[in-house]
């Protein structure tokens, strides 16, 4: 009954939104435009990351960026061909990670001199040692973000342990920006200073990497100079705009879909009268007879408990808000206001319903607001309970 319709339609539609910002920015500055490896980490943010990858990289996407080594062996499983980047840098205790990675033709992220080294050995020992079986891999460097990556005063020795490792090339220089989305640009920018000193030193140590890439979604649409040779947009190929405010004053267009909808139905119906009280807790009290609709989504499907006595949901195109508290598996919904409503009627918890009333749409930006959250917790909060339709048109 609960369902997430995830618009393959609206993907392709938001990388080509994508690359024809980069390729406007790329024109103004007089260089290629970046290459989009799109970041499907979390299951592709809660969306599903084979389908994701499958109908990304059927647009022509560059490449795929996930967290886990895991996420990158499923997308091999599913058949992706293209290059998958596994951002974390942990392969797990043993050996086999890293013979995983090389098994499933990975590209992995790599920060230390002694992951480096067990890398090439690992890829010695599966591939044998000729230059033909080099591995690509990506530096990390943290300029900033405070997480992961070698931080410039351990960049020597890492790009020592690379030189030496010849089963590896360095294909890729990599860092991640922790304030993309702020109102002000100054720590992006101070970031990215550091991010190009660093790699003049990389490439005085005799290294030349083909990519360098920084840019998040916010990154890539506010700071043109972060897009560099290639850029890793998450919330923005789901059609979630990471800072619209930031980008509001722009002359160009950016029209994002967005991607999932969330849809439920009412599976119970009663009037309560005036003063009678409603789910756990009595949070909620009647103040004038009132007819209530159950909805089968509570937060053990990603309709967060924050949104008790808050969150507003759509029928026949109406508002109507939750009442009481937001159980495990059932929410209450007002629907007073909402004449007509049935059994079995839509209700869409996220995304656009029109219906006998009117059209309206909920967004995840008014979600993660009423929760205190952002967007990206919102998608991939929604979870396995709720089954993924793929709309493909
Ligand atoms: C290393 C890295 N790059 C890129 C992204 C994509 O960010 P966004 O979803 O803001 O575009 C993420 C996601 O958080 C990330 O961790």
């Amino acid at each position: 009954v609960t369902r997430a319709e995830v618009s393959l339609a609206h993907v392709r539609h938001n990388l080509r939104e994508l690359r024809a910002w980069l390729a406007a920015d790329a024109a103004d500055a007089g260089v290629a435009p970046a290459r989009v490896w799109a970041v499907l980490k979390a299951d592709g943010y809660g969306h599903g990351a084979a389908p994701l990858a499958t109908a990304l990289e059927q647009a022509g996407v560059d490449g795929l960026c996930v967290a886990l080594l895991e996420e990158g062996i499923e997308l091999r499983q599913a058949g992706v061909r293209c290059p998958v980047l596994v951002m974390g840098g942990y392969y797990g205790r043993h050996r086999d990670g890293l013979e995983a990675l090389v098994a499933h033709e990975l590209t992995p992220v790599v920060y230390e001199p002694t992951q480096i080294e067990q890398l090439a050995g690992a890829v010695r020992y599966l591939r044998g040692g000729g230059a033909a079986e080099r591995m690509a891999v990506h530096l990390k460097i943290d300029t900033g973000m405070g997480r992961l990556g070698v931080r410039p005063s351990g960049l020597d020795a890492v790009l020592a342990a690379l030189r030496a490792a010849r089963e590896l090339e360095l294909d890729g220089l990599m860092t991640h920006l922790a304030c993309a989305d702020d109102a002000s640009l100054e720590a992006t920018e101070r970031q990215m200073a550091t991010f190009a000193a660093a790699t003049l030193r990389v490439r005085a140590a005799g290294l030349s990497p083909r990519m360098r890439h920084a840019a998040n979604s916010a990154a890539l649409l506010r700071l043109p100079s972060s897009q560099l040779e290639m850029v890793r947009p998450g919330i923005a190929v789901f059609g979630v705009h990471p800072c619209p405010e930031a980008t509001e004053g722009s002359s160009r267009p950016l029209k994002l879909r967005p991607v999932m909808r969330v849809l439920t139905e009412v599976v119970a119906l009663r009037d309560v009268p005036a003063g009678e009280r409603v789910g756990y807790g009595h949070t909620w009290r009647a103040e004038r007879p009132s007819r209530i609709a159950t909805i089968p989504m509570g937060y053990a499907d990603g309709l967060s408990r924050a949104l008790s006595n808050r969150g507003e949901v759509l029928v026949g195109g109406r508002r109507a808000p939750i009442v009481g508290a937001v159980s495990m598996d059932l929410t209450m919904i007002d629907v007073t206001d909402v004449p007509g409503v049935a059994l079995r009627d839509e209700v869409v918890v996220l995304g656009e319903q029109r219906g006998r009333h009117g059209e309206d749409r909920i967004t995840v930006e008014e979600i993660a607001a009423r929760v205190g959250t952002i967007g990206w917790e919102v998608l991939c909060g929604i979870s396995r309970r709720v089954p993924r339709f793929y709309r493909h048109p």
